[in-house]
């Protein structure tokens, strides 16, 4: 099946060609527009600037996706949420236009299930796709939870944050730090300029909280970080760039302690044949290589993260959603849901 897929539940206006390739989904064309520069200088996402961006870009960003394909589609898909109400309705009233245009069937896609999809992404007929029961970590600006996943369709949602998603802590800590928006990518690179001599210098004179870590449970939390990195700066007054760093790395350091502790309790507890992470915060460096390897010291689990370009939000991960969990809907029946769940 070949399904152009439409993406815009936060600030990326975004349409994808996918076709289905042995158990899992190719990628025909991929496109992404982000309005990320218009919000850096108020520190985060204006809704009324990213919807006024996507309503300019849809037609486009559609248009550059389909190229060639238009007479070989066969099904139009599209994410309901959850996100901004404002740009949700961009993507769904497009697609519902289109599949009544074109007269093609309409797949609605939750926006965080399709992140998980994206780890059934191939290049070929032989490229391997988890099996199951899978152990999900699902880590974005707004979510983060550990669902365990029985087939495509059952889901269920085994643990997560308490507070503040994991990408939102990322967030809030690098505008602390005056690291620019998104934070994400700022820490990283933070963490990357840190050397042995700083590290060395300044020993645990910075170390940060665990918190719930040694409960027996698959809660996190992480708000208290983000406090106690602000209590930290804010003792300092000034803080130099060498320090900056050290924060961003003491940082970095205990939500991916946390992310990882959290994600092998579950790995214990329900025994998947596979762990798959996923979101924009699965595009962290630091935690790609860190859970890898302890998932891959269970040689019977194989470990699934999405390439780069696929973590962050874009179309081809709904698309692939619409192939392998496919969920049919009456164009004049969907709407928007900002608010829905991750299962
Ligand atoms: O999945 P996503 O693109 O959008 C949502 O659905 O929320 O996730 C965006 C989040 C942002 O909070 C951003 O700071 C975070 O992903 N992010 C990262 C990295 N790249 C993006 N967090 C940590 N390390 C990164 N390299
Ligand atoms: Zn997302």
């Amino acid at each position: 099946m070949k399904v152009l897929a439409i993406e815009s539940t936060c600030d990326e206006t975004a349409a994808a060609v996918v076709e289905s390739c042995g158990a899992g989904v190719k990628i025909l064309n991929n496109v992404v527009a982000s309005s990320v520069l218009m919000h850096q200088k108020y520190g985060g996402i204006v809704p009324e600037v990213a919807a006024r961006e996507q309503i300019k870009s849809m037609v486009p960003v559609i248009m550059e996706a389909v190229g060639k394909d238009r007479d070989s589609i066969q099904a139009i898909a599209v994410s309901f949420g959850p996100g901004l109400m404002g740009s949700l309705l961009v993507g769904v009233e497009s697609a519902k236009s289109l599949a009544w245009a074109w007269k093609k069937p309409l797949y609605s896609v939750n926006h965080m299930a399709a992140h998980v999809f994206a780890n059934w992404i191939v290049e070929s007929m032989t490229t391997e796709v988890p099996r199951f029961p899978a152990v999900s970590l699902v880590v974005s600006g707004g979510h983060t939870d550990l669902v365990l996943m029985k087939n495509t369709k059952d889901w269920e949602w085994i643990g997560g944050t308490r507070d503040d998603a994991v990408g939102e802590a990322f967030d809030k800590t690098a505008r602390l730090l005056g690291l620019p928006y998104p934070g994400g990518p700022e820490i990283s690179k933070a963490v990357e300029r840190v050397t042995e001599e700083m590290r060395d210098k300044y020993g645990s004179k910075f170390k940060l909280p665990r918190p719930l870590l040694n409960e027996n449970n698959l809660d996190m939390s992480f708000s208290g970080l983000k406090a106690a990195i602000a209590k930290i700066v804010n003792g300092l007054g000034e803080i130099d760039e060498e320090i900056r760093d050290m924060l961003a790395w003491e940082f970095s350091e205990a939500v991916i302690e946390i992310l990882i502790k959290k994600t092998m309790k579950a790995v214990e507890r329900y025994k998947p044949k596979s762990v798959l992470m996923a979101g924009g915060v699965a595009a962290n460096k630091q935690l790609r290589e860190g859970l890898k390897v302890e998932v891959e010291k269970n040689e019977d689990i194989k470990f699934f993260c999405p390439e780069l370009k696929y973590c962050g939000d874009n179309a081809a991960m709904v698309g692939v959603a619409a192939v392998i969990a496919p969920n049919e809907v009456k164009p004049v029946e969907l709407k928007p849901d900002p608010s829905v769940t991750t299962v």
